[in-house]
């Protein structure tokens, strides 16, 4: 667990992301969908979690204005239960926090009381429901919201890009 470090996305992770989109949800992402995410969508910020070379988790959010809208967050299976979500989330709110973000939301399955815990723990509160949200099996959204962000790092500054053209 000390050898995995959180860090910010760039193109070259695309595959090791698309990977356990795959392998996690029933309407995984495209791959073309993160190239989306890591060329020209400007509101997005993805983050990863690595060790020695390999992605075990990504989380990213759309940031417009002072809301960050989580996107989507996903551990590797065998590395669940580790702490790794709580980091890479924690990150992705300071990450936001420090572009002046004053609230992240986010959409969660009413069945999916691992990632409500995560979020709860990190002061997420339910603040509503979007009926049949789900496409595939029909399945409320619960709506979460946390206004509890930390405080912006002062160092903080930011890459331009995370694409090289080739
Ligand atoms: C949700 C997910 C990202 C959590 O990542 P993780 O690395 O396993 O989570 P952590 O080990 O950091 O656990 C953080 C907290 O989440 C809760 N939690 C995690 N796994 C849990 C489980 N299987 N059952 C109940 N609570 C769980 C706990 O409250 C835990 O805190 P604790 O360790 O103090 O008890 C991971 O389970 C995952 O990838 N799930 C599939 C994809 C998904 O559901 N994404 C979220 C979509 S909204």
């Amino acid at each position: 667990m000390d050898d995995v470090i959180i860090r910010r996305m760039t193109a070259d992770d695309i595959d090791g992301v698309y990977a356990i989109e795959r392998a996690t949800f029933s309407r995984p992402w495209t791959r073309q969908d993160f190239v989306r995410e890591m060329t020209v969508n400007a509101c997005a910020r993805y983050l990863v979690a690595e060790e020695n070379g390999t992605i075990l988790g990504f989380a990213g959010a759309w940031i417009v204005l002072d809301e960050a809208h989580v996107t989507n967050i996903a551990v590797t299976e065998a590395r669940r239960g580790q702490g790794i979500g709580h980091r890479l989330t924690a990150a992705l709110m300071q990450y936001a926090a420090n572009l002046g973000v004053a609230y992240t939301t986010l959409e969660v399955r009413r069945s999916n009381t691992a990632a409500q815990k995560l979020y709860q723990s990190l002061h997420f509160e339910y603040v509503g429901v979007r009926k049949k949200y789900y496409e595939d099996n029909g399945e409320d959204a619960l709506l979460y919201c946390c206004q509890h962000m930390p405080a912006p790092d002062p160092d903080f500054t930011e890459e331009e890009t995370v694409y090289e053209p080739e």
